[in-house]
């Protein structure tokens, strides 16, 4: 089925399931431990096995000899399978860094070998008898030392660099001028759940059980790999202990597991370890940016420019923190310039909201720091600077935007009419107290997403689909919508997700799972629509579904009599066109932090949180709100945490554990809130939704940093911002 804008009326728009706070249906397997993770699935094929991985001692350079002789000898060893006796490995389209490293190292951590044992302990042990000589060559791990040497790199959404207008003398000319540069660490998605895969052949077919949030992406990618046809992997992946864009892509625990299997000729299971994970994986690259913004004395933004450095490993990518700066302020006279210098740290890539959370963390303290010198309410300078249109490319709309109204509304819920314009007036005890706002935006893509409805002779209906739950909510949306489209109540729905067997889905990424992969679950309810229409002779056009039952006129068939002893079986997915060169299609936010600043110890609290989305229609208010709190308390660990330490001359994360990279704990977020304007958006898919996850993360660092400022008067620039650099 091919969208066409704007989604007419249609069965969803009933609201009687879809938009209700349903609890998840996943949640009682959650809750009670019978969702197993990835590692855990002991029972799906006997003989399992355990890899341990090895990975390199040095950041960069050369194995100069291994010696695997001890290894090999140790009790309960069957294999070990290194880059010498691996065969051809081809590289995926999708990974910068080579999953199995040797004898070029490329990163510390990058896998080097994965020891096959009885046990897990058998094979660690072994794993620390292998003896291997490296020479280490110069590395470059200082992105402040080779950021000049950056490249123009494209961004997945757009060019390197833009500009509208004059950007230089209009910045010139402009009476009141910010010109600042803010930093933003390295940092680790840090998910409960580590990388994670069982593989076991059956001649040439490998199938793999691991945790994964792009099924079809990492079907393709491992055959590609291995050298096999793509037919013959099966990916399987319906339980994922959180993602956040680090398990978007094929790395080494599923590579090393299906090697491993080859070598030993039995399944076998491998984790990444945790300490091997911040090293081994990707993570999000450090930034430098710089912002320059000029405005009238009036407080109209007549220059912005935002320029941005980040590092990756040769063939990578930038960190696209520019991006939300082409869209989110009206200006005549515009830049936006992203550099890409080499790095020889772990893989950049993408964790969650990547270009906006960690360029929304330096444009909104510019935007704060040119309202304070204009003297303006940060609120009101971002109002009079609105745009209803794209800023470089005004004959584009955004099919809706209501960052306005969402910053109106938050001040009002929010008291932010007790806040001070002058900084470091609020004290209580010995606690400074500060609030502080930012505006969010991320982008809300839609993908074509697939999905098979089965209607059996009791009544059931069965989706089956690839998409996954990375603990968002899937399963229950896509429960919802099944169920307003078939006109059955939620019970009578099974879903069953994270197959490669199953239609291919958009997958959980980039924020577009949740509208894409229910609206491909819709264009399959269509098509059984009709052939249930089409059994029973009803005209498809006036038919209803309702209460279990498919009526037309005075005639009401039960559905499972419908359905007959075989059942009705139906499969589409949802394709869009054009729709993202005639709509500019995003979410907004306003997100508002309240924080104490210790007068004496400059320990920082965050005491309220409230954000206000302008998200499409809300599919359920429970899941969704439960997502952008996730992201809110990840912006709290951006803004006051997370940090990534480099080894500069060793050229590695020090950190690398949950002891040493530091995460929210529930004691750091007191109180939480979230509003959803809830307004349907019809150009976006007959769902008339958005994406959430990744909005809820995207302006909180900087509304920390402002609230922090507005309780002391202490403008930090260079996240993460510790008591140290406010004493
Ligand atoms: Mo998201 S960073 O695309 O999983």
């Amino acid at each position: 089925m091919r969208f066409d804008t704007p989604a007419t009326t249609n069965p969803i728009d009933q609201l009687k399931i879809i938009g209700k706070p349903t609890d998840r249906i996943d949640g009682p397997l959650k809750t009670t431990g019978a969702a197993p993770y990835a590692y855990e699935r002991h029972d799906v094929v006997p003989n399992q096995a355990y890899g341990h991985v090895v990975g390199a001692a040095i950041a960069k350079g050369r194995i100069t000899s291994m010696d695997l002789a001890a290894a090999r000898r140790a009790p309960g060893v069957l294999a070990i399978v290194t880059a010498e006796n691996a065969g051809r490995l081809a590289k995926g389209n999708l990974n910068t860094a080579t999953l199995l490293g040797g004898p070029e190292i490329e990163h510390y951590h990058q896998a080097i070998a994965v020891v096959v044992a009885e046990s897990f302990e058998q094979a660690r042990a072994a794993a620390q008898l292998i003896r291997v000589d490296y020479v280490r060559a110069a590395g470059r791990f200082d992105l402040a030392a080779v950021k000049d040497s950056g490249r123009p790199a494209p961004l997945f959404s757009g060019p390197a660099d833009t500009a509208v207008g004059d950007f230089a003398d209009a910045f010139a000319a402009a009476p009141v001028q910010l010109d600042a540069t803010y930093t933003t660490p390295d940092q680790a998605h840090a998910m409960m759940e580590p990388h994670a895969s069982i593989a076991a052949w059956d001649g040439d077919r490998l199938t793999l059980w691991t945790s994964n949030q792009m099924i079809d992406w990492t079907t393709g990618e491992l055959a590609k790999t291995l050298g096999i046809a793509k037919e013959k992997v099966r990916l399987i992946s319906p339980f994922i202990g959180g993602g956040f864009g680090g398990k978007l892509f094929l790395r080494a625990d599923a590579l090393l597991a299906a090697l491993g299997a080859r070598a030993a000729g039995r399944p076998v299971k491998v984790a990444l370890p945790r300490p091997l994970m911040f090293n081994n994986t990707t993570h999000r690259p450090a930034t430098i940016q710089r912002l320059r913004i000029g405005a009238t004395r009036e407080g109209r933004i007549t220059a912005i420019g935002h320029e941005s450095w980040s590092g990756d490993l040769p063939g990578g990518k930038p960190e696209a923190a520019v991006q939300q700066t082409r869209l989110l302020y009206a200006g005549a006279n515009r830049l936006t310039t992203t550099r890409l210098a080499e790095l020889d740290l772990a893989e950049g890539n993408a964790m969650r909201a990547p270009g906006e959370a960690p360029g929304l963390m330096a444009l909104e303290i510019a935007i704060d720091e040119m309202a304070e010198k204009l003297g303006l309410d940060p609120i009101e300078f971002r109002i009079l600077n609105d745009t209803k249109v794209d800023p470089e490319k005004p004959d584009r709309p955004f099919s809706q935007r209501n960052l306005t109204q969402c910053l109106r509304l938050g001040a009002e819920r929010f008291g932010w009419s007790r806040r001070s314009a002058r900084p470091g007036q609020h004290r209580e005890g010995r606690w400074l107290l500060g609030m502080g706002v930012a505006a969010a935006y991320r982008g809300a893509p839609v993908e074509t997403s697939g999905a098979r409805i089965r209607l059996d002779g009791s009544g059931m209906v069965t989706v089956e689909t690839d998409m996954t739950d990375i603990g968002t909510g899937s399963y229950t949306i896509i429960g919802q919508t099944a169920a307003e489209m078939m006109g059955v109540p939620l019970d009578k729905v099974v879903v069953r997700l994270g197959d490669s067997s199953f239609p291919v889905s958009a997958g959980s990424g980039g924020q577009w799972g949740a509208n894409s992969a229910t609206a491909g679950v819709y264009a399959a309810c269509v098509k059984l629509r009709e052939a249930v229409a089409q059994k029973l002779g009803f005209n498809a056009a006036e038919v209803v579904f309702a209460d279990g039952e498919v009526r037309s006129g005075n005639r009401r068939v039960p559905l499972a009599e419908a359905a007959g002893e075989s059942g009705l079986l139906a499969e589409d997915r949802m394709e869009y066109g054009d729709l993202d060169k005639r709509y500019q299609q995003g979410t907004f936010a306003a997100q508002f932090i309240e924080a104490g600043v210790d007068a004496a110890t400059g320990e920082i609290r965050v005491r309220r949180m409230l954000s206000v989305c302008d998200a499409g229609r809300i599919l359920n208010p429970k899941t969704a709100r439960s997502q952008v709190i996730g992201g809110m308390t990840m912006g709290v660990g951006a803004a006051l945490m997370e940090e990534l330490v480099v080894d500069k001359r060793l050229g590695f994360f020090v950190n690398h554990d949950l002891a040493g990279y530091e995460v929210p704990v529930h004691a750091d977020i007191p109180h939480q809130e979230v509003i959803f304007l809830d307004e349907a958006d019809p150009t976006t898919s007959p769902m008339k939704a958005k994406g959430v996850a990744e909005l809820g993360i995207c302006g909180i660092g900087a509304a920390v940093a402002n609230a922090i400022h507005n309780a002391t008067g202490l403008r930090v620039r260079d996240y993460p911002i510790t008591l140290d650099k406010l004493l």
